[in-house]
């Protein structure tokens, strides 16, 4: 198992070889031409904004927000352009509400929707968002039929099989491996950095996995962390690890709870980079995606949270760790409860 926390790849100067030779091919490409990726974030909110700001500042690619907040989209890209010459980075940001400007992107990351406010259920954003949802698929794989789509939006595992569906069925059918979800890499963030607060142990030196649907029914696998290579029941008793795995579980509602007004968006966006990095600049580490699954871990038809390799084809393998017998089993309930949600639509 990978610690998934760790930062795949290295920044690298626009227009460097390295960076041009990990950007997936499109349609835009010229011979003998090298450019930035080109990724869009749709919603430019907190966690959208926050995404476009990481993106840049690591050289990642150009990026496009698009919001239907137009200005929104456009003032903070002319913001984010405005700390150019203070932190020195090549790649530009753009801010839009025309699905014209996002033509051609390689990737696309869909942070639409209203996030979480204190007391409600991710569960609870479910009406409003799937109607956003449908309406950015809409707009965004008329512009950039070839991209990798990236889903963010709550509840993320029922958003991601609503996106699926409409993909799976539009003229421009997009490939399961092309559409995946950001949920347990924030969740495998959240658990590791509970295992350090408990143990004392710096982040890197973890190695933890959290599975299964974001929200209440997630599974982080506790049987399976280490801490320098030793099982967490070595170091901490079980009534500790139940205050982590509870720390894990809760540990976006305790942003709710602090910040009340919004929901977290420094560790999400940080998340999404790392699903990004994966996908541009791929190193083999196993993070925790939303992807479809047909027989793996005993589950079919259903996209939700597991561990898999991203490459420049989305995703390119899931990969079946060996889980203990109560772990699997919650996995499986995990993606039972989603299928539910799922119906209710
Ligand atoms: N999957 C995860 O791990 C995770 C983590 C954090 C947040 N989220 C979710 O991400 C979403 C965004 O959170 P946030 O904190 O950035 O919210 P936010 O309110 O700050 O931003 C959302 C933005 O989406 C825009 N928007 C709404 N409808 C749109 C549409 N049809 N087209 C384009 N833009 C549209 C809004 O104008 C707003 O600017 C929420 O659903 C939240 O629950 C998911």
């Amino acid at each position: 198992m990978t610690d998934n926390t760790a930062v795949a790849g290295s920044n690298t100067a626009p227009g460097d070889a390295s960076t041009a030779s990990t950007t997936p091919a499109t349609a835009a490409d010229t011979p003998g031409e090298r450019r930035l990726p080109k990724i869009t974030v749709v919603g430019a909110g907190n966690v959208g904004a926050t995404t476009g700001l990481l993106l840049v500042l690591r050289e990642l690619a150009d990026v496009v927000l698009i919001d239907i907040a137009e200005g929104v989209a456009r003032g903070k890209a002319l913001d984010i352009m405005q700390m150019r010459s203070n932190e020195r980075f090549g790649p530009r940001i753009s801010g839009t509400g025309s699905y014209a400007d996002t033509a051609n992107s390689d990737i696309v990351v869909v942070t639409a929707g209203i996030p979480r406010r204190p007391g409600m259920t991710r569960e609870e954003l479910l009406e409003i968002n799937s109607g956003i949802v449908r309406s950015v698929l809409n707009g965004a794989l008329e512009a950039s039929p070839n991209a990798l789509y990236v889903f963010v939006t709550n509840p993320l595992d029922v958003m991601c099989n609503l996106a699926w569906e409409i993909a799976s069925s539009s003229p421009a059918a997009l490939p399961p491996a092309r559409l995946m979800g950001m949920g347990g890499v924030l969740d495998t963030a959240r658990f590791i950095h509970a295992i350090a607060e408990a143990t004392g142990a710096e982040p890197a030196e973890i190695e933890a996995l959290v599975v299964g649907a974001h929200g209440e029914a997630m599974v982080p696998l506790a049987q399976r962390a280490r801490v320098g290579g030793r099982p967490l029941n070595e170091l901490l008793s079980a009534e500790q690890i139940k205050s982590v795995v509870d720390a894990t579980v809760n540990g976006g509602a305790a942003v709710v709870e602090l910040l009340q007004t919004g929901s977290a968006f420094y560790a999400p966006a940080s998340s999404i980079v790392q699903m990004v990095t994966e996908l541009l600049q791929p190193t083999g580490k196993i993070l925790s995606v939303c992807a479809r699954l047909n027989g793996e871990y005993g589950i079919s038809d259903v996209s939700i949270c597991v561990p898999v390799r991203l490459g420049k084809n989305g995703v390119e393998e899931v990969v079946e760790l060996e889980l203990a017998p109560a772990e699997l089993s919650q996995l499986r309930a995990s993606a039972e409860a989603t299928k539910q949600q799922l119906g209710r639509l």
